[in-house]
C-alpha cells in the first residue's frame, strides 16, 4: 500500500509518515526539507515536479494522500500562507486523482485547522479568490489581510474546496474517499514558533479548550490511520475537529442546523 505525505519533514507530517511506515505502508514523503521528494508546494512549479515525482514512484497508483504541510502563525510572508496551505492542497491533489482512482479504496485525507470555523470575520473576498483559484489576486489580498486572515481564510478555503471536491464525480465518482481533519492547537515546530511569539501565545491562552488540553502529533497520526483505512470506506467529504472541543463551543449551534426547502 502506498501513502504520499505531505510536510513529511516536521510535526503532524512527520507523525503520519512514522506511524503508517511502522504499519507497512510504503511512504513518499513530500517536503521542501527532509529526506523524501523535495519540492516547494508555494510554487506551480514545485507542486508540478512534487506531483511527477509522486507519479514516477508510484508504479500506476497510490492508495492514500495524507496533506499535511502548511504554513502556520506568525508568518512575515501572508502571500506564502494562500500559496501553500491552498494551492498547495488543492494542485497537488488534484493531478494525484488518476493515481488514486486506479486503487482498489483510495483514500485522501487534508489536514486543515479548527481556525477554518473558530476566526470571526475571515475576508470572503479572499476566500472567493482561493475558490476561483487566481492565486495571484489571491497573494495581493493575503498581503491585505496579514498573516492572522490570511491563514484563516487559506483553511476555510481548503475546507470548502474538499466538500465541495469530496462529492465530485472526478473524486467520489471514482471511489475515492476525501475527508478533512481540522486540528486546534497541537504540539509540534508549528505551535513551538507560535508560542515563541507573545501576541500568538496571548491568542492561544486566550482560546477556550473545554478538554483543557492541546493534541499531539500522535493523535492525528492516529486519526489520519483510521481515515485511510476500510473502516473509512464511507466516510467522505466529513471534516473531524480534532480540537478539544472549541469549535463546538464556538459554532456549537451552526452546525448541524435546520434548513428550508420552502415546503412549510
Ligand atoms: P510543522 O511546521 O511542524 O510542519 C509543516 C511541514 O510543512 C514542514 O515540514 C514544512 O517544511 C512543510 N512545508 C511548509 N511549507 C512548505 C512548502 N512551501 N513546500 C513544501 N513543504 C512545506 O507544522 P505542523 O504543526 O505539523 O502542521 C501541519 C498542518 O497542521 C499544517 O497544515 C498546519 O496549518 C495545520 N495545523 C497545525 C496546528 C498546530 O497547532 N500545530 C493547528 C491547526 C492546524
Amino acid at each position: 500500500m502506498k501513502v504520499v505525505v505531505t510536510g513529511s519533514a516536521s510535526g503532524m507530517g512527520a507523525a503520519v509518515a512514522e506511524r503508517l511506515g511502522g504499519a507497512g505502508w510504503d511512504v513518499l514523503g513530500v517536503d521542501r526539507g527532509g529526506d523524501g521528494i523535495r519540492a516547494d508546494l508555494s510554487t506551480a512549479e514545485g507542486r508540478a515536479s512534487a506531483a511527477a515525482a509522486v507519479e514516477e514512484r508510484a508504479e500506476g497508483a497510490i492508495d492514500a494522500v495524507v496533506a499535511c504541510a502548511g504554513i502556520g502563525l506568525p508568518s512575515p510572508d501572508p502571500a506564502a500562507i494562500v500559496s501553500v496551505n491552498f494551492f498547495g492542497v488543492r494542485d497537488l491533489l488534484t493531478p494525484l486523482v488518476p493515481l488514486l482512482a486506479a486503487a482498489p479504496a483510495p483514500k485522501a485525507v487534508v489536514v486543515v485547522s479548527n481556525s477554518a470555523a473558530i476566526i470571526p470575520d475571515v475576508p470572503g473576498d479572499l476566500v472567493g479568490v482561493l475558490l476561483d483559484g487566481d492565486e495571484a489576486r489571491a497573494r495581493e489580498l493575503a498581503v491585505e489581510a496579514g498573516d492572522i486572515m490570511a491563514y484563516a481564510a487559506s483553511k476555510l478555503a481548503i475546507s470548502r474546496w474538499l466538500r465541495r471536491a469530496s462529492v465530485s464525480p472526478e473524486w467520489a465518482g471514482a471511489g475515492i474517499r476525501l475527508n478533512g481533519i481540522a486540528p486546534g492547537a497541537t504540539r509540534t515546530p508549528m505551535l513551538d514558533r507560535a508560542d515563541a511569539d507573545p501576541t500568538m501565545l496571548e491568542m492561544s491562552r486566550l482560546m477556550p479548550v473545554p478538554a483543557g488540553r492541546e493534541g499531539t502529533s500522535a493523535q492525528i497520526a492516529a486519526l489520519a490511520e483510521v481515515l485511510v483505512s476500510p473502516v473509512a470506506d464511507l466516510l467522505l467529504g466529513q471534516i473531524i475537529f480534532h480540537d478539544g472541543g472549541t469549535e463546538a463551543l464556538v459554532r456549537g449551534e451552526h452546525w448541524p442546523s435546520q434548513w428550508s426547502m420552502g415546503l412549510r
